[in-house]
């Protein structure tokens, strides 16, 4: 298995492009399933997570294209084609949404299109126990029947289709949004989606989904209003920047010091995360392609953050914050109100010199001068690269293992570093 190796210290200095947004990319793979026709997107980030879904959406009987990557300097990423005319096969087996939770995605679109779908049920993850009960109870809500046994779920829309209904959510889920807004497009009549998840990745799904023909109203707030069509078309629609890689390297700008440009971004739909980062010291400027980070020599100063449904501090920048605040000067109150057990990396940033208690939601992190590089172990996607980060400022070598975490959601992330200075490297095997 592969392990990182960084030798932290190094000021990073340079420009880093940023990816499209994985969490963009799944479902709106998944909704190619809703049409015969070709669906193209552009700016498809290369991660394991988009392999997986690549697979699921085969077995499908998807035709996937990949066209390698587009214009613009070689950093739109790559262009994708999913064409879904033949489904032959309506079951996700447990390997595949085993290995990755938005393989459940595809239950909304293939009910609604082909009126069944048989999925395997995710069960527990890392970073807690992640039921889809909302993702089954919205479905009912458009009339289909769900059945839960030997692991699976089977859905069936009734005959003559799913029917328009009015779902209310009782919180916001950013998946369980998009699998009823998918379904939706092709249920006949309205359906009204009310304290829906408002997440810019959702309003990227609507605005692919109306490329394609589908009424929506709504967009971008939390009640979305979708007038069913009969069926909808191909389109060719760009995917928005990751954001979530951009705080990432903003905060490793944060941690390691110097002056980094992310470009193929862009700061509106990072609002509260930059807010809180400039609080904290950060020089953070808008430029025509993204923006400049920069941190002369001073530390960065404590301050409090609470995960919150978009647009307040996303919850998949906890970890990399933690890791930030773990060497800034004074405390830091970190509470994670998305996701229970969400803490994994706490343990990890301790072995390398990190002052944190944990009580129940909120960890109180006590910033150190400086941190030690240690072995360290990866347990989920964003605590691996909080590691990284930690490893960027920490004294001495950090090797990071199990780095198949990172590898579904940060391209390239040591090339990435490593232009700017960073001593990172990948140890293969
Ligand atoms: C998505 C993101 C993930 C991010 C999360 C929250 C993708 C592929 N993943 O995950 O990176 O951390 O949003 O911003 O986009 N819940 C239920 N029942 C449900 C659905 C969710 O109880 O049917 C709970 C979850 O356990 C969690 C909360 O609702 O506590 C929010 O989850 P949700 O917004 O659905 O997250 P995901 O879509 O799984």
């Amino acid at each position: 298995m592969d392990r990182i190796r960084i030798r932290g210290g190094n000021r990073l200095n340079g420009t880093i492009a940023i990816s499209g947004a994985k969490n963009a990319a799944l479902p709106l793979m998944a909704a190619s399933l809703l049409t015969e026709d070709t669906l193209k997107l552009e700016n498809v980030p290369h991660l394991a997570d988009i392999s997986t879904m690549a697979a699921l959406l085969a077995h499908h009987g998807v035709k996937i294209g990949l066209e390698g990557d587009a214009p613009n300097g070689g950093h739109r990423g790559r262009v994708m084609s999913f064409n879904a005319q033949t489904i032959t096969d309506t079951e996700a087996p447990y390997d595949l949404v085993r290995k990755m939770r938005a393989s459940v995605l595809v239950l909304g679109p293939l009910v609604a299109r082909i009126g069944e779908a048989r999925v395997s049920m995710p069960g527990g993850c890392a970073i807690g126990n992640r039921p889809i009960d909302l993702h089954l109870k919205g479905l009912e809500a458009l009339g289909a029947e769900i059945e839960l046994a030997e692991g699976y779920i089977a859905a069936r829309a009734p005959k003559g289709g799913l029917k328009g209904g009015h779902i209310v959510f009782p919180f916001a889920s950013v998946g369980a949004t998009e699998n009823l807004l998918m379904a939706a497009c092709l249920a006949d009549g309205e359906t009204v989606i009310s304290n829906a998840a408002r997440e810019p990745e959702i309003t990227d799904l609507a605005h692919c989904l109306m490329a394609m023909g589908a009424d929506i109203s709504g967009v971008g707030t939390d009640t979305l209003t979708v007038r069913g069509q009969k069926t909808l078309h191909g389109a060719t629609h760009p995917i928005i920047p990751d954001r979530i890689e951009t705080a990432t390297y903003v905060m490793a700008v944060g941690i390691a010091g110097g002056e980094v440009e992310l470009t193929n971004t862009r700061v509106d739909f990072l609002k509260s995360a930059l807010e809180k980062l400039t609080e904290s010291g950060l020089k953070i400027t808008p430029t025509v392609k993204g923006m400049k980070v920069s941190r002369g020599q001073h530390r960065l100063k404590g301050v409090d953050v609470m995960t919150e449904p978009f647009p307040g501090f996303p919850t998949d920048l906890q970890a990399q914050m933690m890791a930030l605040m773990s060497t800034a000067n004074g405390a830091s109150m970190i509470t994670e109100t998305i996701f229970e057990n969400r803490f994994m990396h706490v343990p990890e940033l301790s072995r390398m010199g990190a002052n944190i208690t944990v009580h129940g939601a909120s960890a109180m992190v006590r910033g150190v001068k400086s941190l030690t590089g240690a072995q360290v172990m990866a347990t989920d996607l964003r605590a691996s690269v909080s590691l990284v980060l930690a490893g960027l400022a920490a004294e001495g070598e950090t090797v990071l293992h199990r780095v198949y975490h990172l590898d579904r959601g940060y391209e390239r992330l040591e090339e990435k570093l490593a232009a700017c200075g960073a001593d990172i490297e990948r140890l293969k095997g």
